[in-house]
């Protein structure tokens, strides 16, 4: 099975594609800047492109039966407007290509249109902004978008910080809660891949953690 990993030159979008190529998965990536992948060039079908522009992203998903979508706000300008055409591209070449599977990174510090916030992520919602001001921005752009895409089969996974210590395999997920504060970098590699097959967690938006 084909997968396409966008952001695959980024900490999780790297943690990602190695757990994707250990599970035998042909994989293609869309990357801007094709060295940074190192030695995994040679492993992986390698569109060179940007997310914003349509042809770049046709051509990144063609032939692929599901998506990591592992892209975050980088430090550039307009971010908010960028994931916002990037959420569009994206779901828009999906229902073009008749791709119906979505695994999309996202942060803990993320509501659905019907949750609330609770204090522990106020907190860290003012924290995230004030320190991963790109990164939230990117997630607060794409989020309505795959929500509002009635024909794909999305996951957002709502990770809290990232760890690089090595993981466990064994990831905690909730989707009414943040079951730990921490997930270790290889973990949710794990877990995003595990999502390809998995159904568990269909339209939902679980949040992640290492046990
Ligand atoms: N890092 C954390 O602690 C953390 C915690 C919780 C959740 N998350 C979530 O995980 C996401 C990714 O985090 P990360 O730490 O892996 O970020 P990262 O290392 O900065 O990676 C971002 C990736 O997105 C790509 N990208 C951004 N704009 C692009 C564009 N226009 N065209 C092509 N590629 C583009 C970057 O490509 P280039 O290499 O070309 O720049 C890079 O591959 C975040 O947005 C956030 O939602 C992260």
């Amino acid at each position: 099975m084909q997968v396409s990993i966008l952001g695959a030159t980024g900490m999780v979008g790297n943690a990602t594609l190695r757990e994707a190529l250990n599970k035998g998965y042909q994989v293609k990536v869309l990357v801007r800047s094709p060295e940074k992948l190192g030695e995994l060039k040679e492993k992986v079908t390698v569109v060179e492109g940007n997310l914003l522009d349509s042809s770049s992203m046709e051509r990144a998903l063609e032939g692929s039966n599901v998506v990591i979508n592992t892209a975050g706000g980088v430090k550039e300008p307009d971010q908010y407007a960028k994931f916002q055409r990037i959420g569009t591209l994206l779901t828009g070449k999906m229902n073009e290509l008749g791709i119906k599977r979505l695994i999309n990174i996202s942060g803990a510090v993320m509501t659905l249109p019907e949750e609330n916030l609770d204090l522990k992520r106020k907190i860290m919602k003012v924290f995230v902004g004030f320190l991963f001001k790109e990164m939230k921005q990117s997630q607060e752009a794409i989020l309505p978008i795959i929500l509002s895409n009635k024909n794909i089969d999305w996951t957002i996974v709502r990770a809290a910080m990232i760890s690089k210590k090595e993981g466990v395999g064994n990831v905690l997920a909730d989707d009414k809660q943040m079951p730990g504060m921490a997930i270790k970098l290889d973990d949710l590699g794990k877990f995003l891949v595990e999502q390809i097959i998995s159904k568990q967690w269909v339209n939902k938006a679980p949040f992640v953690a290492s046990r």
